[in-house]
């Protein structure tokens, strides 16, 4: 006879007291308790207490013993775990035979019984943690009697309960059950066999738990331990927990975490956790239901099929959230990802470029951030479909910005202010959104970002929903497959697509929606990702989530910047305005330095040859040679860090990585120049450049090219006719004599021959020759920067520095060549500017690119000349030439030379170059194009014949550039000449957008008239 159909026992009071004292020689007051199919009663002895334990007459005799096994086994391994303890009676035996039952003795659990207590989320994760206990200690426990794979609550056998659907009165509740038996036989069956199996208790159900306050006392009613799987043992218990509770996910977050805190589980265990622990409740409806229909008495019956409305509640609601994502849920809270895919997709997404999603470029057009918070400006009016629509308008002019990007993991709680967002699973609406917005005058055609396939279109007419909806699925390289979901979409725009399609990157996919068909929206796309469709394979996946479940939503629905790739400040409020900037700035700095633009910007990051300000925009920087290798150069990054983690002193120590750098910058140039010193500025090199030829020569004075800029300290000043001879400048210093400046465009000699080169060295004999008139010797150095720069990218004639050098050594002066500007690669043939004018400099001044923007500069001289300058007086830099300095200079040669800079400089800047000479033909107001790989410029004069400087259209120019996001400059005696030298790593790509951007500025500077 099966236990199941046996009676349960049914001794007297008397006859137990008699059966405690002849076995366990222990006394008491009997209390009864209950059972279904054995007989147990209280025994209590003062404080001690004890359950008798009197088993069905056909329960086997050796479950009974591995029963006590069990109990034995954990409280040797965990003696503090709440667990009956078995009580040794007469001859050292625990197990008696009495009439045909087995008797046992053990203690007494004290407390409140699990499911009759209040409950707190402590206490379900205290539920976990014991449960994860249990299993620890059950760990290598074995006994042949626990194997009992036909037992009738054995999870492992739930299809042999399936028959009874067939028993179950109302059809939708068949039909719910038959849901979960077909994902049980679909997705869980065929994974079962790769999971562990383990003795479990099997029956963790709040009715066998006891309780004092939040703590758990008591797991009781080993009855149903079986060989099974080891994640049954935490499903049987999460399916009993969120019996009847409000809040499903804290409950089971709880629970799981507290468990899984003990005892990991597997991926593969926690992705079906939610399904069996369902599955426990399927099995409890189908066997009540299939008792139910046997019961003969009508009562029964009734009282059987009231039991099952929790379970069949609980099933409703689980299904309602959503299986898949219950899965998911467990996954999070039992200490993973939300989803498997998550950790690859991120990798194969990093550093990815998407294809152009709208009509204008999110990154380099103006943009303002939405914020969607209760109370925040404009959410009063999200009812008001219209009103909200002006606001947002109203917004976009008021900032000057083309769209309005609304942030991913926002807590919107305004939508709680009856747009309605309600959860399936715990008490509070759902408000986090898990997109990225893009906010909108007007629709606006969509493109899409990645190749994909279309996956679903569904239409949502429920206000504040979707609207129309589109997902595409998509693969970047060897990466898991994903979706991103277009959201507030013209119904008729996506007419055209069917599920299956392929769409490639940049197709017109669909139009936003106007109010009257997106949902009621102001016109907005919402931009998610999804790693799965969990169970919304139509489309209709959830773009807000609850505060609960976001830890879970947002691995499954990672940030849309994944692809977006919009710098992270583009999500953040500024607190600083620009007025508040300028204001502090004024009040602690000194006011003879500029500030860029009328319109100034507050920049927060650089990379590549990109500078983005506050809001996230992207400038591309087409002013900076300084960041040489671009900006935020991960290289050099590295090895600053990684340098200045590990030593930093002056050069009076001894280190191999100022020898190497030293080495490696001789090595680039040519004989005799092979001695180096290590300062910290442009200036300063120059300032040394001078002291060395000075001593070198016992003279003081400098012959340099007019419209020269040398450096901000008294004596490079003194020799830079570009401030001495400008707005604030005193003139030429007597120190000082100027050469003309060898400007084929503007100058006496209107080509780059060698006779012109020579013509315009004249003027250096005619200053040499003042010089001796006036001082009686001649010049200590002649200095030149090998383009000059300042002076507005103006090329030398050919022979011109090699006829001034000639005439320099001839009266005994040295040459410095300032390669401030020009070195390191910029010109692309030649590592330094001086070497495309055939001459060989005595002395080579250098700085800015060098340390990409870390203040580092040198000087490059001869033996001779640096042999003299040692009389005894030390040269003491305190940084220059410090071991970070080096690393980062050696980071930078490295980026030059493994990075083909100089080739790609070559390319870029004729590119460039070119195109501007093709705007010559449109715009008269360009007069010549000139430059050297990626130092160019473009001299703009009224009239081509008179050569008359045109410097305010030309500051037109760098202004409407601002606008479209171009950095540029102007330079030049009168600031008339375009002028760029931007990071070497500016490529084709930028110069593209560079050449566009400065045909449209001077289309309207026409357009506007000048
Ligand atoms: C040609 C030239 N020499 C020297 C300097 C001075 O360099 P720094 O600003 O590093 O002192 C500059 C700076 O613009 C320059 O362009």
């Amino acid at each position: 006879m099966e236990v199941f159909e046996s009676a349960p026992p049914s001794y007297s009071e008397q006859e137990l007291l008699d059966i405690a004292k002849t076995y366990f020689n222990k006394t008491g007051k009997i209390k009864p308790l209950v059972s279904e199919r054995d007989q147990n009663a209280r025994l209590i002895d003062g404080d001690d207490e004890y359950v008798i334990k009197v088993a069905n007459s056909a329960e086997d005799d050796n479950l009974v013993e591995f029963q006590n096994a069990v109990l034995n086994h954990v409280a040797a391994l965990d003696p503090e775990l709440a667990i009956p303890k078995v009580i040794i009676g007469k001859d050292g035996c625990q197990i008696f035979k009495h009439n045909d039952n087995n008797i046992r003795l053990i203690t007494f659990l004290k407390g409140d019984i699990f499911g009759d207590a209040p409950k707190s989320s402590l206490l379900y994760e205290n539920l976990g943690k014991f449960l994860g206990r249990f299993s620890t200690a059950m760990q290598g426990f074995g006994h042949p009697h626990s194997h009992q794979p036909d037992f009738l609550w054995n999870l492992d056998n739930a299809i042999f309960t399936k028959q009874y659907i067939a028993d179950i009165e109302k059809s939708d509740d068949k039909e719910l059950v038959e849901y979960f038996y077909d994902r049980y036989e679909k997705l869980v069956v065929p994974r079962l066999e790769r999971m562990r199996s383990c003795v479990i208790h099997s029956d963790a159900n709040t009715y066998n738990l006891v309780v004092q306050g939040d703590e758990i006392s008591g797991l009781i009613d080993f009855g149903d331990m079986l060989f099974a799987k080891q994640v049954n043992e935490l499903a049987i218990a999460l399916g009993y927990a969120v019996l009847d509770v409000d809040d499903i996910f804290a409950v089971s977050k709880a629970l799981i975490s507290g468990y899984t805190g003990e005892f990991p589980l597997s991926e593969d265990e926690l992705e079906v956790l939610f399904d069996l622990a369902a599955m426990r409740l399927i099995m409890s409806v189908c066997i009540s239901s299939n008792r139910a229909s046997a019961a003969s008495d009508e009562k029964h019956r009734e009282y059987l099929t009231i039991t099952q409305a929790p379970a069949f509640k609980a099933l409703r609601k689980l299904r309602k959230i959503g299986m898949s994502f219950l899965n998911a849920f467990a996954r999070k809270a039992g200490g993973y990802d939300a989803h498997r895919n998550l950790t690859p997709l991120k990798t194969s997404l990093d550093g990815i470029k998407i294809s152009k999603m709208f009509d204008f470029d999110i990154y380099s057009e103006p943009r303002v951030l939405f914020d969607n918070a209760a109370g925040a400006p404009g959410t009063e009016h999200i009812l008001n479909p219209e009103k909200h629509s002006n606001w947002v308008t109203n917004l976009l002019d008021e900032n000057e910005a083309r769209y309005g990007l609304g942030n991913y993991g926002e807590n919107r709680t305004s939508f709680t202010l009856g747009v309605g967002f309600k959860s399936h699973g715990s008490p509070p609406d759902r408000t986090v959104h898990m997109a990225v917005d893009f906010w909108l005058r007007a629709p606006e055609k969509i493109y899409a970002p990645l190749d994909g396939v279309v996956q679903a279109i569904a239409s949502n007419d429920d206000p504040f929903d979707y609207g129309t909806v589109l997902i595409l699925s998509h693969q970047v390289d060897e990466g898991p497959e994903f979706y991103t979901l277009y959201g507030h979409l013209e119904k008729a725009s996506v007419k055209k697509l069917n599920i299956g399609d392929t769409v490639a990157a940049g197709d017109h996919i669909a139009t936003l929606g106007e109010i009257h068909e997106n949902g009621g929206w102001t016109p907005h796309l919402h931009f998610q990702i999804l790693l799965d469709l969990l169970d919304y394979e139509d489309g209709n996946f959830p773009g807000i989530c609850e505060v609960a479940t976001w830890s879970t939503w947002s691995d499954i629905c990672p940030d849309p910047n994944l692809l977006l790739g919009f710098i992270p400040e583009s999500f953040e409020h500024s607190d600083l305005t620009i007025n508040d900037m300028l204001e502090s700035r004024k009040q602690v700095l000194a006011p003879s330095l500029s500030v860029a633009y009328k319109k100034h910007i507050h920049m927060v990051r650089g990379k590549g040859p990109y500078l983005y300000d506050n809001t996230g925009r992207a400038f591309l920087d087409c002013v900076n040679n300084i960041t040489h290798v671009g900006h935020c150069n991960p290289h050099v990054v590295n090895a600053i860090q990684t340098q200045a983690a590990r030593l930093n002193t002056n050069s009076r120590y001894l280190y191999d990585g100022i020898n190497k750098l030293a080495a490696r910058i001789i090595d680039s140039m040519p004989d005799p120049l092979s001695v180096m010193f290590f300062v910290n500025s442009g200036s300063e090199a120059n300032e040394l450049a001078l002291r060395l030829a000075r001593h070198y020569t016992g003279r003081k004075t400098t012959v340099a090219v007019d419209w020269g800029y040398h450096g901000n300290t008294n004596a490079t000043v003194a020799i830079s006719a570009y401030k001495f001879n400008r707005k604030g400048g005193n003139g030429c210093p007597p120190e000082t004599r100027l050469a003309e400046f060898p400007c084929p465009y503007q100058g006496r000699f209107n080509n780059y021959s060698d006779e012109s080169g020579k013509a315009y060295a004249a003027s250096v004999d005619e200053q040499i020759a003042d010089l001796i008139k006036t001082t009686g010797e001649g010049p200590a150095a002649f200095i030149a920067e090998s383009i000059a720069g300042v002076g507005g990218q103006v090329i030398y004639p050919d022979g011109y520095l090699k006829a001034a050098y000639e005439k320099i050594r001839a009266s005994g002066g040295l040459c410095i060549a300032d390669e401030v500007q020009t070195g390191l690669g910029r010109t692309g043939e030649q590592m330094w500017a001086y070497q495309l004018q055939g001459v060989v400099p005595d002395i080579v001044s250098f700085g800015k690119p060098f340390g990409n923007g870390h203040p580092m500069a040198a000087v490059v001289t001869t033996r001779e000349i640096a042999d003299k300058f040692a009389n005894g007086m030390e040269y003491f830099n305190s940084f220059g030439g410090n071991p970070v300095s080096c690393a980062i200079g050696m980071a930078v040669l490295d980026e030059v030379e493994n990075n083909g800079l100089r080739g790609k400089a070559i390319i870029t800047g004729n590119y460039i170059m070119d195109g501007m000479r093709d705007m010559m033909d449109r715009y008269d107001l360009i007069g010549q194009v000139r430059g050297k790989g990626m130092f160019f410029g473009a001299e703009l004069v009224k009239d081509r014949g008179t050569k008359e400087v045109a410097p305010e259209e030309a500051s037109r120019i760098v202004q409407y550039l601002r606008e479209d996001a171009v950095l540029f400059s102007t330079d030049g005696p009168y600031d008339n000449v375009l002028k760029g030298k931007p990071p070497m790593v500016f490529g084709l790509p930028e110069a593209e957008i560079f050449i566009d951007k400065l045909e449209k500025a001077f289309k309207r500077l026409y357009k506007e008239g000048f």
